[in-house]
C-alpha cells in the first residue's frame, strides 16, 4: 500500500497507472465498516483502488463540528493495509490541495435546496469542490459512495452528468450497528446512553416505511417527527422522491425517509428506502 501526501505524486501516479481500471473512495477518515463496505464493493470491480482521507474544512458549516471531527490516522491506516488498498492519498493541507482546484459553480436542479442543503450552508458546495479535485487527480473509472449520505449520493451524480465526467458512481447500502444504528465516524462522539437512544432513529424509519400506504404524507412527516423528538432534538424528518428528491410521484415512484436529528450535540442523519 502506497501513502501519498502532495498532489503532484497522484497525478503521476495516475499517469502511471493509466492502464488500469482504478476505483476510488473518498473519505473523512476515522474509518468504521461503513467505508470499509465501500472498499470491499470497489476491490471486486477495478484493478486498483484508492481511498482519500481528508477532512475538507470547506464542506462544514460549523467550525466546532470541523475542530472535533473524529481523528484516527494510524488505526486508519492499519484498516486500509489489511483491505490491501493501492493507494492512500492523505493531503497534509487544504492550501495545497486547493491550489490545484478548477472548479466553477453550477446548478444542481434543486437538489441542494432540501434537508441537508437548508440546515448545512454550502456544505454541498463544499463536498462538490473537493469531490471533483480528487476526481481529476485520480481520474477514477468508478468512484463508491454510502446510501447513508443519500443526498450527496444525488449531488455527486448530478456533478458528474453536467460536468460530463468520465467517473461513474456506485451506490453502496448502509452498514449499520446490530441494533440498527448507521454506522458513522461521529458516533464515536456519543455517549454509551446516546448510542442507545440514537438506535431509536431506524425504528422511527421502519415505522414510516410501515406506514406509508396507511397515511397521508404530511400525516406521517409530523407523526416521525414527533417520535424522533421524544427522544432527541430532530431538524427535519422527510419523504421525497428518490430520483430528484422531489414531493412529486406517481404509483410507480421510488419513495425514501430521511432525517437529520441531534444527540446531545452530535447531529446524526439517516434514511431509508420506502418502497
Ligand atoms: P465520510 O463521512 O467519511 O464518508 C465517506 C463515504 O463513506 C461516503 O460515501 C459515505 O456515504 C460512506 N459511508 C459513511 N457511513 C456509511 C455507512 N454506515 N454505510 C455505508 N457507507 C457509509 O462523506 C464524506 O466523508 C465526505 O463528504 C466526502 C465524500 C469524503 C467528501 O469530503
Amino acid at each position: 500500500m502506497k501513502l501519498i501526501y502532495n498532489t503532484l505524486e497522484v497525478v503521476n501516479w495516475a499517469k502511471e497507472h493509466a492502464d488500469f481500471t482504478v476505483g476510488f473512495v473518498p473519505t473523512m477518515g476515522a474509518l468504521h465498516q461503513g467505508h470499509l463496505s465501500l472498499i470491499d464493493q470497489a476491490k471486486k470491480r477495478v484493478d486498483k483502488v484508492v481511498v482519500s482521507i481528508f477532512v475538507n474544512p470547506k464542506q462544514f458549516d460549523s467550525n466546532s463540528d470541523f475542530q472535533t471531527y473524529p481523528l484516527n490516522l494510524d488505526n486508519d491506516l492499519e484498516l486500509l493495509k489489511n483491505k490491501a488498498v493501492d493507494l492512500v492519498f492523505h493531503p497534509l493541507s487544504a492550501e495545497e490541495l486547493y491550489r490545484h482546484e478548477d472548479f466553477s459553480t453550477f446548478s444542481f436542479d434543486g437538489i441542494d435546496q432540501v434537508m441537508e442543503g437548508i440546515h448545512r450552508t454550502n456544505h454541498f458546495t463544499g463536498v462538490a469542490r473537493v469531490v471533483k479535485l480528487f476526481f481529476d487527480l485520480i481520474q477514477p473509472d468508478l468512484a463508491f459512495f454510502g446510501e447513508k449520505d443519500y443526498q450527496q449520493l444525488l449531488i455527486i451524480k448530478k456533478m458528474i452528468s453536467v460536468l460530463g465526467l468520465k467517473t461513474q458512481v456506485v451506490a453502496c447500502p448502509t452498514v449499520r450497528e446490530n441494533n440498527g444504528l448507521a454506522m458513522s465516524s461521529r458516533n464515536t462522539r456519543l455517549t454509551s446512553q446516546e448510542k442507545e437512544l440514537a438506535a431509536n432513529i431506524f425504528k422511527t424509519l421502519n415505522f414510516c416505511k410501515k406506514k406509508l400506504s396507511l397515511s397521508s404524507i404530511e400525516e406521517l412527516e409530523k407523526e416521525c417527527f414527533a417520535q424522533l423528538a421524544s427522544f432527541s432534538n430532530p431538524e427535519y424528518f422527510e419523504i421525497r422522491n428518490a430520483n430528484d428528491l422531489s414531493k412529486n410521484g406517481n404509483n410507480q415512484a421510488k419513495w425514501r425517509a430521511f432525517t437529520a436529528t441531534k444527540l446531545g450535540n452530535v447531529r446524526l442523519i439517516d434514511n431509508i428506502a420506502l418502497n
